[in-house]
């Protein structure tokens, strides 16, 4: 799906699929850096983070093992609440080992946290978390991000894994949604 396909229901592009991709391949050194000669365990939660998963282990000269997790919020479907049901675990042991998360977006920062404390609790040797995009005016936990992509504004976007309603995660780059889709108030506000 091309950009130019939903050009109706965006009011702006972020970033250009090269952008991302651009931007991914300079994180990808920085991991290739620090992980020399380390066991590294990537992990994506379901389903947003599976693009960003997929690019960055091909960009990686490592071998880089992977892993998922699905989890579900308790309360609204796209609201976080930062209290969290696992669906799908890791199929993985994590003790001992060198854990990096791959994150689609953080906005609360509530669902990263919760994450954070779960697995830490399995005895993982690190735990750092690589983010493709972050908006820093919607944290409302701190939390501790090794690897950003792009700090972006407080937006409602879509593309490059992230959704409305299911729909957009195909879309390649990433793009303010159209308040007129989705009736006004930021869906995950
Ligand atoms: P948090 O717990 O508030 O940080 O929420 C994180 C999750 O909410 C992300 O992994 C996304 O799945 C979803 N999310 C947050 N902001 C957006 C957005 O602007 N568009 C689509 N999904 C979003």
């Amino acid at each position: 799906m091309e950009l130019r396909d939903v050009e109706s229901d965006i009011t702006e592009i972020l970033f250009s699929e090269e952008q991302i991709q651009g931007r991914l391949a300079e994180l990808a050194r920085e991991i290739e850096r620090d992980y020399e000669g380390k066991d590294v365990l990537i992990i994506a939660v379901l389903k947003g983070a599976v693009m960003v998963l997929s690019d960055l282990v091909r960009e990686l000269k490592f071998h880089a093992h992977i892993d998922f997790m699905a989890v579900s919020s308790y309360g609204s479907s796209t609201k976080s609440s930062g209290v969290v049901r696992i669906v799908k675990d890791l199929d993985a042991e994590i003790a001992g080992r060198h854990v990096l998360i791959v994150e689609d977006i953080i906005d609360s920062g509530l669902t990263l946290n919760w994450l954070i404390g779960n697995l830490e609790s399995r005895g993982p040797a690190s735990i750092e978390v690589v983010a493709m995009f972050r908006k820093p005016e919607a944290i409302k936990e701190p939390v501790d991000v090794k690897y950003v992509g792009y700090d972006i504004p407080n937006a409602f976007v879509v593309g490059y894994g992230l959704d409305y309603n299911e729909d957009y995660r195909n879309v390649r780059g990433l793009a303010v949604l159209s308040p007129h889709v989705y009736g006004g108030e930021d869906p995950h506000a």
